[in-house]
């Protein structure tokens, strides 16, 4: 019997319920004590642990957020936070912890394992910028959102002859950006990743209005730029009557999809396998529809980047 706690860090995503409920429910099949930690980090430094049973992660399976709390803290960067942290576990007897969350929370993941502390990583973020993994958890589902939003924009839009400049989260990535924009046909995407002249883009919008087009669709990733500023500048480039958006946290909320809860199903079997298996340190994802690990600074060191085959099918398609 090993003593398991798990945590969620970060921003939240659609499906990190259901990661803990697979960790959880695995880990009490497996005969091990389970543990949820509040609020991240910071419930680590905090002592805020509570035991958990197969009851205890009911009826969450499908519901978006995480009903362990999330949290970024400052104060876990520290090593003064980080030895409060390890002294609880240590205090506690946990042996092993659970770290859902993105790119900052890995980073704390790896400082638990520099401890000593036997740490796994999954990858909790709407944004898909983890290396190493075709996917992140509730990335899925927020295409799904965005997807439905822009079809609702495209309704009115379409009634104005107008034409939306859509703002899609996803930090310094622009996959959420480029993956609704090719399940939407919009006319085009902003992304971090390539570059985009505004001056191009008004012509092309120009050329399809003058051909009878009743609205255009242009998706802009945060990282990208801002879609009030897009927005205007298009306009006095254009002439045409645009809108603005920003989709905001909306993108981060409802049920998760099938697939999110699948794939997350599956993560959290396999951390307990692995436990079992003796082997910790790792973060896991998928790739290729296989659910796999790798070491943190092996995910570190991996290319965080949008899949180019994936733009190439944007631009072959518009
Ligand atoms: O990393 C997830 C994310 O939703 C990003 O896409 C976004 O830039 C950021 O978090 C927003 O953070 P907050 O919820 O703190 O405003």
């Amino acid at each position: 019997m090993k003593k398991i706690a798990i945590l969620t860090s970060g921003g939240d995503s659609q499906g990190m319920n259901s990661a803990i409920r697979a960790v959880v429910r695995t880990g009490l099949h497996h005969g091990h004590e389970m543990y949820g930690v509040r609020r991240g980090f910071k419930g680590l430094m905090n002592d805020d642990f509570f035991k958990m049973a197969s009851r205890d992660v009911s009826d969450i399976l499908y519901r978006g957020g995480t009903f362990l709390q999330s949290a970024r803290s400052e104060t876990f960067k520290t090593p003064e936070g980080q030895q409060v942290a390890v002294d609880n576990l240590k205090k506690r007897g946990i042996d092993y912890v659970v770290v859902i969350g993105g790119d900052g929370s890995y980073r704390g993941a790896q400082a638990l394992i520099k401890h000593g502390i036997k740490t796994f990583g999954l990858p909790g973020t709407i944004d898909n910028d983890i290396p190493l993994t075709d996917y992140t958890i509730g990335f899925d589902t927020t295409l799904n959102v965005v997807t439905d939003a822009i079809g609702n924009l495209r309704d009115t839009m379409s009634s104005h002859e107008r034409v939306s400049v859509i703002e899609a989260m996803g930090r310094h990535c622009g996959d959420i950006a480029l993956q609704a924009g090719i399940s939407s046909g919009v006319d085009a995407i902003l992304i971090p990743e390539v570059p985009y002249n505004l001056n191009d883009i008004a012509a092309e919008l120009k050329a399809g209005f003058d051909r009878g087009k009743s609205h255009s669709i242009v998706v802009v990733a945060e990282g990208a730029g801002n879609a009030e500023e897009v927005a205007k500048e298009l306009k006095a480039l254009s002439g045409l009557d645009t809108r603005a958006t920003i989709l905001g946290h909306i993108q981060r909320g409802g049920t998760p999809s099938a697939f999110d809860r699948v794939f997350t199903s599956r993560m959290g079997h396999r951390v307990i396998e692995l436990i079992d298996e003796g082997i910790d340190g790792v973060a896991l994802g998928m790739e290729k529809n296989e659910i796999t690990y790798h070491t943190f600074d092996e995910i570190f060191a991996g290319e965080n980047t949008i899949n180019k085959k994936m733009y190439q099918v944007f631009m072959d398609l518009v």
